[in-house]
């Protein structure tokens, strides 16, 4: 467990895993959500995934949840009070969450666990494991658990920014926390997408991934809102908002993760820098690293829907739309893509 100074107080981030069932967490009774909530979810817009046995979504304010967090996107508004040193990995699903999961964890946790320890959190157990997914939280009435997890706490989600109005208040007012957010070349994360959705629903064809995603209707989507939604923000406030890429990532891990560090306020010191913590937390998350760790090779990503964990380690490279896509697809695609992007200032070459 975290200490500060020698001291029995409890720093944060905890791995959540470690702390989920711990006596002392756990403030509220987990309750379903409220009539109120159902009632809502149930006068949105919503539509199937045939291929995916017909998994339902629905519509709420413009975004297209799976069914089951509707209610939590509902409740995330109007109950999350985050606190000022609060830092929020946010992403679409395949943008590369997993690996901004780990090394979140690895760079806020390095006192605790130095990158290079035998017993890193990250070496027995799934990055997912370390962070409360937020509206996980909040759709399971376990939201008490994360009033009583020690400052700063580190959490993730996959809500577009509007659901979490507290995490960067409106223009002029302060407050607020930390987000970090990670955006993936589209046509990758497509693709990406159909490969780990296939390991549930073997008989789901591409085509049909890459028309949800482009008609908007795919989980959390319209992805070009998502991604537009926390681009915007990290405009107007990059205190608050860091935004960060894929392919960037890819192309050199240790400054990215520096930026990261500056951003939560803990920027490597020389003598980090000097004893390679930077490279230890690079190659503890590398994916090679990650994808040999025992808790990645079994086991579920959650128990209801079945994803295997294996599954969040597959090629980690750019450009494999190319092995997809028919040329006209990768056309109607970036056509899609510069139309919503158009003056953003955002582009993906
Ligand atoms: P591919 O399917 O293109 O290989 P998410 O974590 O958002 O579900 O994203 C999964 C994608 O990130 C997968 O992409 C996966 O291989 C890649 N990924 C997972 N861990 C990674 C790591 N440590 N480094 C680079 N890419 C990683």
């Amino acid at each position: 467990m975290a200490t500060t100074g020698g001291s029995s107080v409890r720093v944060g981030p905890v791995p959540f895993k470690d702390v989920e069932h711990d006596g002392d967490m756990v403030t509220a009774v987990p309750e379903r959500p409220s009539e109120e909530y159902v009632a809502l979810v149930s006068a949105l817009p919503c539509c199937t995934i045939a291929g995916m046995s017909n998994t339902k979504l629905c519509c709420y304010q413009g975004f297209w949840l799976p069914e089951g967090l509707a209610p939590a996107a509902a409740a995330l508004q109007r109950r999350f009070e985050p606190r000022p040193s609060d830092v929020i990995v946010a992403s679409l699903p395949k943008g590369g969450t997993t690996w901004l999961v780990a090394l979140a964890f690895a760079t806020l946790a390095r006192r605790a666990h130095p990158p290079g320890s035998g017993d890193h959190p990250l070496r027995r157990l799934n990055p997912h494991q370390c962070l409360p997914f937020l509206e996980g939280m909040f759709i399971s009435g376990l939201e008490g658990m994360l009033d009583a997890l020690p400052s700063p706490r580190l959490m993730n989600t996959h809500m577009p920014l509007a659901m979490i109005p507290g995490a960067v208040p409106a223009d002029g007012a302060g407050g607020g926390c930390r987000v970090v957010y990670i955006c993936r070349e589209p046509k990758d994360m497509v693709v990406s997408l159909w490969h780990y959705f296939r390991r549930v629903y073997p008989d789901l064809e591409f085509s049909e991934v890459f028309d949800i995603a482009c008609d908007g209707t795919m989980l959390w989507g319209p992805f070009w809102d998502h991604i537009l939604g926390y681009w915007r923000a990290s405009v107007a406030r990059p205190e608050n908002v860091l935004f960060l890429r894929y392919e960037e990532l890819l192309r050199d891990p240790a400054e990215n993760v520096r930026r990261l560090a500056r951003f939560v306020g803990m920027p490597f010191s020389a003598a980090e820098e000097e004893d390679g913590v930077v490279r230890g937390i690079v190659e503890l998350c590398s994916l090679d690293s990650l994808r040999g760790m025992e808790a990645n090779k079994a086991g579920y990503v959650d128990t209801r829907t079945k994803f295997p964990r294996e599954a969040l380690f597959r090629k980690g490279v750019t450009d494999d739309w190319k092995s997809h896509m028919t040329p006209e697809m990768a056309c109607r695609m970036d056509d899609i893509v510069a139309d919503k992007l158009r003056g953003t200032g955002l582009a993906f070459p």
